[in-house]
């Protein structure tokens, strides 16, 4: 047998905060499993060996959140920088502030534009297509902050995110396209925002470290090879399970789709390449969506001064076997899901969490909130309760 209180599955920040508040506000012995031989699901960076730089092997990782518990929570186990991030994006060899703003607009038109003559620009655009419900997102895009903004900034980056012309995807995936009718760049407008000072493995590392909790890396749940797997433990050992859904019921109701990311990494004999953490590439001739510059979240670090490390972002959808990154949520999608939720259910004893395991996007602070809120609603009562983990 297994002779913990709980397994958790995936070492993510849901699962890590889960496991740790289980293991010191309960006191309960906690095994934590992961199928990559690192910690933090995708949350983990690591140190480049050439140049000592940090990177976020997973993509950037800007932490940032108004909540204050989450905020609380953190701050136990890390402190943060002052860093606040900006988007600038290039455009046919031409550098705009992201997202789309006041500064944008007048670089863009080669105006002055106050304000107001900016939104009544924007809202005369807008209306190209005269009421008539936007039929693909290319129309919505249109509708949205009308054509010339839509056509440099977002189309053709829509395009490269997803491998498909605008035209032939559905109206739904973009809501909201915000305009803002300031100077303001700062990409998030949360209360607190910041990077770990020391790194996002050493916060993670700190929330592990805790004698009630083990990690076992390399360790598939579904590999009936490992002494720990779906078939020994489920029934026995409460789980939390932050894998993806359809693979914990063998995808019998259908794979649900992701899109995924692929990067490349480079270290180059400058000391500084691009002035900037993130740079856009919206245009269509260049097969790129970003280029992260790791250097730039630490400004107050002593980096090597002749050598920097880019990373290039492409994006296409999942195939079995990529990784899994952002839901995409089709109607079929959105069906296929609520008979996960089903069979979830009925699984005795075991919870399902996180981004993979409810399929859906969350941040950082999204995890470890609802993580949190996990821990209060089903694990504090069981544990101290006595009631059983449905
Ligand atoms: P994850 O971090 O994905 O962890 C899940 C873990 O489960 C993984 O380690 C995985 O290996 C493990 N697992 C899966 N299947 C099995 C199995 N069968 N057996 C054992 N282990 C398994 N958040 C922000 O706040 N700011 C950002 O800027 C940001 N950028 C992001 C960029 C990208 C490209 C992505 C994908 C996410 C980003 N996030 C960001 C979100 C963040 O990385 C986490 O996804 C989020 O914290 C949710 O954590 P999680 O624990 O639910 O999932
Ligand atoms: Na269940």
């Amino acid at each position: 047998g297994v002779d913990v209180d709980l397994v958790v599955v995936g070492s993510g920040f849901f699962g890590l905060t889960v496991a740790e508040r289980v293991a010191a506000e309960h006191g309960r012995k906690v095994l934590v499993i992961d199928r990559r031989e690192h910690i933090g699901g995708n949350a983990y960076s690591e140190v480049d060996a050439e140049t000592g730089i940090e990177v976020h092997r997973y993509g950037a990782h800007l932490f940032h959140t108004s909540n204050e518990r989450v905020w609380e929570y953190a701050n136990r186990f890390t402190e943060f920088t002052g860093y606040v991030h900006r988007v600038y994006t290039t455009h046919r060899g031409e550098v705009f502030p992201m997202p789309i703003n006041l500064g944008t607009i007048n670089q863009f038109f080669r105006s002055a534009y106050t304000p107001d003559q900016a939104r009544a620009l924007v809202r005369e655009q807008a209306a190209e297509l005269g009421g008539r419900t936007p039929e693909n997102l290319d129309e919505q895009g249109v509708n949205l902050i009308g054509r010339p903004l839509y056509e440099a900034f977002i189309r053709d980056y829509t395009a490269k995110q997803w491998q498909t012309d605008p035209r032939e995807l559905p109206a739904s995936i973009i809501s909201r396209l915000p305009v803002r009718y300031t100077y303001d760049n700062r990409y998030f407008n949360d209360t607190h925002e910041g990077l770990p000072v020391d790194g996002y493995t050493a916060w993670i590392e700190r929330m592990a470290d805790h004698p009630n909790i083990e990690v076992r890396l390399g360790t598939d749940f579904f590999d009936e090879s490992q002494p720990v797997n779906k078939a020994n433990v489920v029934g026995n050992v409460p789980v939390l399970y932050t894998g993806p859904v359809d693979r914990y019921f063998d995808n019998a109701e259908g794979d649900l789709s992701w899109r995924t990311l692929d990067f490349e990494r480079e270290v180059l004999p400058v000391g500084d390449f691009q002035g900037t953490t993130v740079m856009n590439y919206p245009d269509a001739d260049v097969p790129y969506t970003r280029i992260h510059e790791f250097r730039h979240f630490h400004p107050e670090r002593d980096y090597v001064k002749d050598k920097t490390v880019i990373m290039r972002e492409f994006s296409r959808f999942a195939e079995r076997g990529d990784e899994p990154y952002y839901p995409i949520n089709t109607a079929t999608d959105r069906e296929r899901l609520l008979a996960y939720r089903e069979l979830a259910k009925g699984e005795k004893d075991v919870l399902f969490g996180g981004r993979l395991g409810t399929y859906q996007y969350l941040d950082m602070h999204m995890a470890i909130g609802a993580a949190l809120s996990m821990v209060d609603n089903k694990l504090t009562p069981h544990f101290e309760g006595g009631a059983g983990l449905a």
